[in-house]
Parts: structure tokens; sequence; C-alpha cells
């Protein structure tokens, strides 16, 4: 692992810098006429997906030296540390290997400890007890079928199951409903706990510390829900709590018993954990083989990752797309708009996954750093965000690049429906790209056009595919953290939020605290 590299040090980024600085008339339009190849060129097909990203202001000359300052970069030493299991979070002094929960074949060993048995057997308790649930041979303490199940979590432990759940909705038990809690706001627990019956309620505690404070209050009042209503005196020998965790004493602590506990360990980061004891509310929904599928997807993109050129890399494209528009045509913000509802909360998913794992200005070697690291993540589904934003796509004063993602063959769908919507998506990026003007159109009817956009497409949106996805973008966040030589996998920033709430929260109250925090807190005490 390399921690000595500024990128902007390299031949690459001046090229790129000179291309940037005469790149102001460039058109994606024009770049088009000029190469009859530039569509085939520029889209690659791997396995069900295929990425079409040539509506981008990117020629053949930017493309070569965005793949320079790759191979300048540590990222293929980068790459190979993380497989590796070194401890490429060097500020925790981890190793990631959430890879690793999708190949446990490989025979990887941290602390001199096999991976292999404990990924194994947290795979075979999941297989277990979501079977067991799902044939309903899990029962609650009066012995009535379970009908809901309550995720309490917050973050990873919440956006990538909540996510998956939605997404695969296609393939969800008939009979169980999912409910994801996360807010520390009580109306979202007690709201959704109104409309439950106890008897038939499964709470899955998901947390990879079990300190969050959002989530044990989360659980300590649904400990009391049930303690009300079935006289459970706590979680201790009740069939009605599942922890999963890396901190198995502090959930023993908390009265969930041993054996309803499954493990995940310190080397999976929290938004890299659906694929770990975290994703046991998808095996419950879609059934353990489909979670499995999601797995298999997501591995075959790491050896895709892992092993193409980077040239068909497309984790590597997709990076070096983003950080052609962050690092050289200043872009701030990056838009991804699922042409599909089921993938409603993918941009929320990919907030978690790219913000916390990018939003760092010290490098790998503790230094501040003076480039742009990573960009704001933003958006919603197509078509709603047509009629919502998209006027600033189109109009508005800023440069916003965006990924329109969509699946191609859509069974929940039918051909009328489906046809509208796709067919918009490709208007969209058609329109953005093209613009719109002539001498006669009024200036506010002009569409200045040379908008980029990137069109993903997933010949159906199956497990499989969907594991791949997710774990394409991993990597992509991954490959633009090497070549920025940041820490991907650490979140120091959500750290000092947590400890000043901690402190006003606590004993000396407001005492302390800035002339404006004081008064709203007086306020909202006067007012409660
Ligand atoms: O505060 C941020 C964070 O640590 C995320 O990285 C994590 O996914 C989330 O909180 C929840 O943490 P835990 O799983 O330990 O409850």
């Amino acid at each position: 692992m390399t921690h000595n590299f500024d990128p902007s040090t390299t031949q690459a980024w001046k090229t790129l810098q000179s291309l940037a600085a005469n790149s102001a008339d460039q058109s994606i339009s024009d770049l088009f006429e000029q190469d009859p190849q530039r569509q085939p060129k520029y889209t690659l097909q791997w396995q069900e997906l295929l990425l079409d990203f040539s509506k981008n202001r990117i020629s053949d000359e930017v493309l070569t030296a965005l793949f320079d300052l790759a191979k300048e970069s540590p990222l293929a030493n980068h790459i190979e540390s993380m497989f590796n299991g070194e401890r490429i979070n060097t500020t925790e002094d981890r190793a990631v290997l959430h890879t690793a929960l999708r190949d446990p074949a490989t025979a990887l060993q941290v602390d001199s400890e096999d991976l292999a048995p404990k990924i194994v057997n947290a795979l075979a308790k999941m297989a277990l007890v979501s079977r067991q649930i799902r044939n309903d041979e899990w029962r609650g303490s009066t012995g009535k079928t379970i009908t809901d199940i309550i995720n309490i979590g917050i973050g990873g432990s919440d956006l990538g199951p909540k996510m998956i759940c939605g997404a695969l909705a296609e393939y969800a038990h008939p009979a169980l409903n999912f409910h994801f809690i996360s807010n520390v706001d009580g109306a979202e627990i007690l709201t959704t706990l109104r409309d439950l019956n106890p008897e038939t309620t499964l709470v899955i505690v998901s947390s990879k510390t079990f300190t969050t404070q959002e989530t044990l209050l989360n659980t300590a009042t649904t400990l009391n829900w049930f303690e009300q209503t079935l006289g459970l005196k706590n979680a201790q020998n009740s069939r009605h709590f599942i922890a999963l965790t890396a901190s198995p004493e502090n959930a023993m602590r908390f009265g969930i018993p041993e054996d309803q506990i499954i493990e995940f360990w310190d080397w999976v980061g929290g938004r890299y954990s659906l694929w770990s004891s975290i994703g046991l509310s998808i095996a419950i929904a879609v059934g353990f083989d489909r979670f499995q599928q999601l797995l298999d997807g997501a591995n075959a993109m790491d050896k895709h990752f892992r092993n193409a050129p980077m040239e068909q890399n497309l984790p590597v494209i997709l990076g070096l797309i983003g950080i052609w528009y962050s690092n050289f045509l200043d872009a701030q913000s990056h838009a991804v708009i699922p042409y599909c509802e089921r993938l409603g909360l993918l941009p929320s998913y990919l907030q978690q996954l790219d913000m916390e794992s990018n939003g760092k200005s010290v490098n790998l070697a503790g230094e501040r750093i003076h480039y742009n690291t990573g960009p704001i993540i933003w958006g919603q589904t197509g078509t709603n965000g047509q009629h919502a934003f998209f006027q600033l796509l189109h109009q508005g004063t800023r440069l916003v690049p965006m990924d329109l993602i969509a699946v191609v063959n859509d069974p929940l769908s039918n051909p009328q429906h489906h046809r509208i919507l796709l067919g918009n998506m490709l208007a969209q990026s058609a329109a953005l790209m093209s613009g719109q003007q002539d001498d006669n159109t009024a200036e506010h009817k002009v569409y200045e056009g040379n908008r980029p956009s990137n069109v993903l497409l997933m010949d159906q949106l199956s497990p499989y595919n969907l594991g791949a996805l997710i774990a394409l973008y991993e990597h992509k966040v991954f490959v633009q953290g090497s070549i920025w030589n940041i820490n991907c996998f650490d979140q120091w920033g959500v750290e000092l939020g947590k400890k000043m709430a901690n402190e006003l929260l606590g004993g000396d109250g407001v005492d302390g605290f800035d002339p404006s925090t004081e008064a709203l807190f007086k306020y909202i005490e006067g007012k409660s």
C-alpha cells in the first residue's frame, strides 16, 4: 500500500488540466459526428450489464490521459492490497474484506485466523434462521406465526438491507411484512409498533458496534413494548429478538440470547455490510438461495474488477469519468437516477457508500490535500425526478454529471408502461446532450445541451445482477479514493456531532456551546 502519492503531481494530471482548459467549446454531439465508432467504442457489456458512457464530455485524448492517471497512481497496488487482506483502513488499523464475504473459498487470514470457516458458519446460520422463519418453524413466545419483521439499525445497518429488500420485491415472501426503523425520532418506532401484534413480531437488531444511540434507544423502546404487552421481562429467552453484530458481547449485555446472535467482523465496514449477517432480512424476505445469488453477482464483479484491463474495467471507467468531472471540470455533485421504482432507495444507499467513503480532505499519509475528492451524491427515480429537478439539469448553471440506470425486462411491469419508462430515460439522456437552440428561439427556451450522462442497463433486476451493480459502485468509489490517495474505509467525520450531542444531552447541557445553539436549546426547552 503506497501512502505518499499526490495525483496532481503526475504527468497525466497536467495533461488532463490542459485538456480541460481547452475543452470549453467541445461538444459531445460534435464528438459523435467526428467519430462514427464513438458509441460502440464507448460502450462496455459485462454479463447482463451494459454501460454506455459515450454521452460524456470525454474525447479519446481525455480517456487516454485518465487511464494514464490510473496507471501512474497506486490503484493497481491498492486493489491487490484490499483483496489480500492488508490493513488498508489505516486510521482504524483494519483489513477491508467485504469481498471475502462473497468468496469465502479464498483462503485468507486476518490476525492468523482463517476467515473461511467464520464466514461459512455465519452464512449457514443465516440460511438456517431465514429458512425457519420463512417456513413458520420460528414462532413467537405464544406459539403464533411470525408475520412482521422489524429491522432496527441505521446507516449501513439499515440502508443496504432496506434498499435490497425493496429492489427484490418481486421475490418477496408473500406473508411476511418488513419494517425498517432507523431514526431516533420516536414517531417512527411508535407508529410502527402501534399497528403490530407483538405475538407475531420478530425484531432484528442490526448494529456493527451495538453502541449506536439511535439503534439502542429504538431497541429499548421495543423491549418495553414486549414487556408491557406480553410481559416479557427482557430479550432473554425470547424468540422475538435476533442480533446481527460485530460485538456479540454488547448484544448479550442487552439481553439477546447468544444463539440468536449472528456475528460479523471488524474487517467489514458498516456501509459494506449488507453482504454479512446484516443481510439477514434480505435472506428472510427473498430466501437464502437468492441472497447467495446476490453474493455471487458481487463476487463476479469483484473478479472483473481485479482482473480486467483498466480499459475494459467497469468500476475503473466509472471512477475515472467521475474524476474528470470533479477534478478538471469542477462539477460539485453527481446524480443517480434509477428508472425503476424498486431501485428508489439506490440514491440514498449510494450517498452513504460514496460520501462516507470519499468525503475526506486528508490523504493516506495524514496530510491535508488541495484537490477535490468525493462529490455530493444525490438523486431519485425517473420519471419522478423529471417533474421535480430536471429543470435545473437542463437549464441551470451547474454541471451535474449523472448515471441513468434502468432494467430492460421487468416482469412486474407491462410492455406499455415499461416502453414509456425507458423511452423517457433515453429521451432525457439525448435531450441533455443535444439541447435545442436556433437563432429564433427565445432565450428561456434555449437548451444549451452538452450535459453528460452515463446509461447503465441491466437485462433484468435479478439478485445476481443487483449484487454486481452494488459491487460495481463499491469499487468505483475505491478507484476514486485510490487515485485521490485517501482512506475510503474510515468515517471520522461523523464523530464530533455524536460527541457534542452527548454533551448537550448530558449533565452540563448547553453550557459552553455557542450563543445560537444555547438560545435554540432554551427556546425548545421553554416550549416543550
Ligand atoms: O455514524 C456512522 C456509522 O458508524 C456508519 O458508518 C454505520 O453504518 C452506522 O453508523 C451504524 O453503525 P452501527 O452498525 O455500529 O450501529
